[in-house]
């Protein structure tokens, strides 16, 4: 017997970019509306005297490709750039070394077993680096930029491409075109040691480095502080929702203890030097029935639980709604590790509200208080922030230990005039009552989506990172994209988003910590050279500058801003992911430059520089995940015939997600002249 899975298997990409009209069912305004209404304040009316007579029948964004769009100064950039395409292996800029530091199943410890993918164990993934990276980061050790932890997020795993022996491609009929068939990827059921695989391949990587004398980096194996964390590794539940009857169940009746974390998509360190693990897609791990009156059916609908992409629940009866309804509610919260103790218990910080968690960035705010800014990645989905009550202590780590637990969690309101609002989540204020279900401070932390939808927060185009620039007071908010949005007019040009966009908000004050604030639509992502998609690249712009689909971003030490991307694609954009430079002068249209691309069928995920920007890690996460719209390969992808087999390019070795690290040939900073 086999399990059918439509092509490609499952990923996570697919469980967020799945069809659908996503799960907010409100009539709070979309961001496309507002930006529709609001885009004039960047470029859009300078120049354009001719809008007037011809935007009844142009749209004003392809109008607005067509005007003047130069980028405002000299880049802060200085790199050749690297030539967009589609292959099946990696490409940096000329004079840069790109060298993997560690892949899937690679030893982090001195008693590892050596990674031997036909014969893996859940005792052997245990003991190895985990599947697909995402977050990166990096906590120096002793203020060093050469010597640190590397701390790494597997978000989750992708079965067609890690076991060997369990798919049997068919041809079936082709929904979409009559008369001709599709392949399709079937999968065997699972059992007990995928499961475990997958399970000990999950979570995240805390692992020493070292750069050595001839400049290139090395895991330390013996590190004293290298550590994995799992889907069972033990953890507590802390701040205002810990012990909250909704989370108890029967493995756990006090609603404090949970076994481990999934879906850590980025992440966040903090200033007094913890990793921070967001859980994004929890509703993919959950199976069962939930009866339709239970307390938790509105809840679990909101989140998409259960969605039963995995085959857990069948040896875990915590991951069986039906046996623990309470179990996902445990799930979907930002994780704090301490990597200086391998022995530490992580904490889910429940203060900081319950979604699909995309990253938790954060920052010091001129007071002393510690921001940080949280993305929900679904569509329609809301962009929040968390001030905790307490400051940080620079000289007392200690102190800083439980800030996450207290403080104030909000969600941003977008007005068409360029201002915007924090509105805090806060029971008992508003309509966040008994009346509407909201018992407690917990149940608007368990319930977040809802308190939010009731604030009347503004409905996004997927949040994904958003990462405050202390150089220059802004703050930057991918949103990767949603063509599922049915307020089509002529005023939303974007309404077909397919390519997502980038908001700069300006905190009041440049204060971080501010309630209130402005903001602009910094880039709208797509091909310039199609008037129909809006684009809004500079025409300094290469043909291989512009991207779609911006996901994680990072600001270096020098406050320049670099975004990598998750979807391009061969058929797509012609081109794969990768990571490029934006520059943002005030006022202009941003100019964009590819510095990095993926291989075939992989999405670009960290990027992280190092403090003294001489490295620069990337994560490449599911190499090989498709690659049947590339004419090199042209068929689907699985174990026994992958569209790429990087990085070891040997027969014997499937595809391995790996994080890589950047330096410059000869030394010096990255993009810099
Ligand atoms: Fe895991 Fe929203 O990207
Ligand atoms: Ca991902
Ligand atoms: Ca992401
Ligand atoms: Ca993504």
């Amino acid at each position: 017997m086999t399990e059918r899975v439509t092509r490609p298997s499952f990923t996570t990409s697919q469980l967020e970019a799945a069809d659908g009209p996503g799960l907010n069912p409100t009539e709070n305004a979309t961001m496309g509306e507002i930006i529709a209404a609001r885009f004039s304040r960047r470029g859009f009316l300078r120049g354009s005297l001719a809008v007037s007579a011809i935007a009844a029948t142009v749209s004003p964004l392809a109008i607005l490709t067509a005007n003047e769009a130069h980028a405002g100064g000299a880049s802060r950039f200085s790199f050749k750039e690297v030539e967009a395409g589609v292959d099946e292996t990696h490409h940096v800029a000329d004079g840069y070394d790109a060298d993997v530091l560690l892949r899937w199943g690679d030893p982090i410890f001195p008693d590892s077993p050596a990674f031997d993918p036909a014969a893996q164990t859940a005792d052997k993934q245990r003991r190895q680096f985990g599947y697909n990276n995402d977050y990166v980061g990096y906590i120096p050790l002793d203020g060093s930029s050469s010597h640190g932890l590397l701390v790494v997020n597997h978000e989750y795993t992708n079965e067609h491409l890690m076991f060997p022996g369990i798919v049997t491609v068919v041809e079936v009929p082709d929904e979409d075109n009559p008369g001709q068939t599709v392949q399709e990827l079937q999968i065997a059921p699972a059992d007990r040691n995928r499961v475990d695989v997958e399970m000990a391949a999950h979570g995240g990587t805390i692992v020493e480095i070292r750069r050595g004398s001839a400049g290139k980096w090395q895991v330390v194996r013996d590190g004293a502080l290298n550590r994995r964390i799992m889907a069972d590794t033990e953890m507590e539940i802390a701040g205002p929702a810990a012990g909250d009857p909704r989370l108890q169940t029967s493995a756990d009746p006090t609603g404090r203890h949970v076994l481990g974390t999934i879906n850590n998509c980025a992440g966040g360190v903090t200033p007094w030097g913890t990793y921070i693990m967001a859980e994004e897609n929890f509703h993919g791990y959950f199976s069962g029935e939930l009866p339709a009156d239970h307390r938790e059916a509105i809840n679990h609908a909101r989140y998409g639980v259960p969605d039963a992409a995995y085959a857990w629940a069948q040896f875990y009866d915590r991951f069986d709604l039906s046996k623990e309804p309470n179990e996902p509610n445990r799930f979907g919260w930002v994780v704090e590790v301490d990597p200086m103790d391998p022995n530490s218990v992580p904490r889910k910080r429940t203060a900081l509200g319950r979604m699909k968690h995309e990253g938790a960035q954060n920052i010091v705010a001129r007071d002393g208080r510690v921001v940080f800014y949280l993305g929900d990645d679904e569509r329609f989905d809301y962009v929040y922030k968390f001030v905790t009550a307490g400051t940080y202590d620079p000289d007392d780590r200690a102190a800083n230990m439980n800030l996450m637990d207290e403080g104030t969690l909000y969600v941003a309101r977008f007005a068409e005039d360029g201002t915007m609002e924090w509105l805090p989540l806060v029971h008992g204020q508003g309509p966040l009552t008994a009346e509407n279900g909201f018992e407690s401070q917990a149940d608007v932390l368990i319930e977040m989506r809802r308190a939010a939808d009731l604030l009347g927060a503004t409905k996004m185009d997927r949040p994904e990172d958003i990462e405050p620039n202390g150089a220059n007071g802004r703050v930057y908010v991918m949103l990767t994209n949603n063509t599922r949005r049915d307020e089509a007019d002529a005023a939303n040009p974007r309404v077909e988003n397919a390519f997502g966009h980038i908001i700069e908000i300006a905190e009041a004050d440049g204060d971080f910590a501010a309630t209130t604030g402005t903001w602009e639509v910094l880039l709208q992502c797509g091909d310039p050279a199609i008037a129909e998609v809006g684009a809004t690249f500079s025409t300094e712009t290469s043909e291989n500058g512009w991207f779609g689909m911006p996901d994680n971003c990072a600001v270096d030490a020098e406050g320049r801003l670099w975004v990598s991307t998750d979807g391009n694609s061969p058929s797509g954009t012609g081109r794969t992911d990768g990571l490029w430079a934006l520059d943002t002068a005030d006022g202009a249209r941003p100019t964009s430059r590819l510095f990095f691309r993926v291989p075939v069928g992989a999405e670009m995920c960290g990027p992280l520089p190092t403090p003294d920007l001489e490295t620069m890690f990337v994560a490449v996460q599911h190499p090989a995940d498709g690659g049947e719209d590339w004419d090199g390969f042209g068929r689907v992808s699985y174990y026994e015939d992958l569209s790429t087999r990087w990085p070891d390019f040997r027969p014997d070795m499937p595809t391995r997600p790996s994080v890589l690290a950047i330096t410059r040939q000869g030394g010096g900073k990255i993009g810099m002249a």
